[in-house]
């Protein structure tokens, strides 16, 4: 790679706090194994995983690079021995385990794809975390079908309106939950048949209100603690719930009547620290199932904001509020 400088411009945490101990430090260009690529990168998607890393709560799986970042879009500029599914100068958009703030980032070429028809970078970028988790969680795992209703929690969250977006797409009825009035009147312009102001309102009487008393039949989750118990009772008879993180804690006292009573599945998955083979299996279903839908814009990532990578405090800090609707970009 010789016309390719050998630093890169990375962002890093110099010690776990605030958004204020993001530093843009000179590191080495990613050296390039087997069956990766090396991305220039343009823009950088934000996520809540990188906020934890930051604070020191989610360390970067073994091999994984220090670098914050999970997922980025650019043009390739070289390839690793054996990559052979794209060329130099090809515009992808690839999931990574790390590294995505960074002028260069390496992405085995399995766990990237083709920029879709239509997207600019900064809408590509926005694309891998969110659209890789809600795929597998909410219609692999939770099996989601056309004319079965969604619950999703944190509906105007990166993940919230991917799977906002995408049960719509696939046609299912959605009611999206959120923290205040103008988010869930956010989570109803993105397509939710209903949303829910969780702060003044019960999620579980709106459910079953919006279901004829029926329940949901696939709940997506990232809240936990006492949600768990609520989400059983907001489930349909055969109810899916799916588990994708904690933000109310970890541990719940339950009931286990409705679990056994409605045969409800209770289940969840991470993604970041599952084997490449795994990723690229869900990266192939991405591709032929929802490739074309983006392409012909039945759906498009909800950008919230952009920022440069070198104000990546900012983007972290815009997260941190809450206030967001959609997804944060670095942009380079
Ligand atoms: N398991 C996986 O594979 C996987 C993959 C990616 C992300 N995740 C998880 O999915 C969640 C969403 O990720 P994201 O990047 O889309 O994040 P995000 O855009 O920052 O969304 C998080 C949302 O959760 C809501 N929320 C509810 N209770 C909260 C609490 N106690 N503290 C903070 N926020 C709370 C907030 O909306 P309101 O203000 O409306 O409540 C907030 O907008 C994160 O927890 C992330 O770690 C899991």
């Amino acid at each position: 790679m010789p016309d390719l400088p050998e630093t890169m411009n990375a962002v890093v945490a110099a010690r776990p706090g605030g958004p204020e101990v993001l530093r843009l430090e000179p590191r080495p260009r990613p050296a390039l194994g087997e069956g990766e690529v090396l991305i220039a990168v343009e823009a950088a998607g934000v996520n809540r995983p990188d906020t934890l890393q930051r604070q020191g709560l989610y360390p970067p799986p073994a091999g994984a690079p220090d670098i914050l970042g999970l997922e980025v879009a650019g043009r390739i500029v070289a390839l690793g021995a054996k990559a052979s599914r794209f060329a130099i100068g090809d515009s992808v958009l690839a999931l990574v385990p790390g590294g995505g703030y960074a002028q260069y980032c390496a992405a085995h070429e399995s766990n990237a794809l083709p920029v879709p028809a239509g997207c600019s970078m900064i809408e590509a970028a926005a694309i891998p975390e969110t659209f890789f988790t809600v795929w597998s969680n909410v219609f692999e795992r939770g099996g989601l079908k056309a004319g079965e209703t969604l619950l999703v929690h944190g509906g105007t969250s990166g993940i919230g309106t991917t799977a906002i977006m995408l049960a719509k797409a696939f046609g299912a009825m959605v009611i999206a939950t959120a923290g205040s009035d103008e988010k869930a009147g956010a989570c109803l312009r993105l397509g939710a048949d209903a949303a829910v102001n969780y702060r003044t309102a019960d999620f579980v009487a709106a459910t079953l209100e919006s279901t004829e008393s029926r329940g949901a039949d696939v709940i997506l989750d990232m809240v936990g603690g006492d949600y768990v118990a609520r989400n059983y009772a907001a489930a349909a008879v055969d109810g899916r719930i799916v588990q994708i993180a904690f933000l109310n804690g970890p541990k719940a006292t339950l009931d286990l009547r409705p679990l056994m009573v409605k045969r409800l599945v209770h289940t969840g998955s991470t993604l970041r620290p599952r084997p490449v083979a795994q990723k690229a299996l869900i990266a192939q279903a991405l591709y032929a199932n929802v490739w074309p839908l983006l392409a012909a814009g039945r759906c498009r990532p909800v950008i919230d904001s952009t920022y440069p990578l070198a104000d990546a405090a900012s983007a972290h800090a815009r997260m941190e509020s809450s206030a967001h609707v959609g997804k944060i970009v670095l942009t380079l």
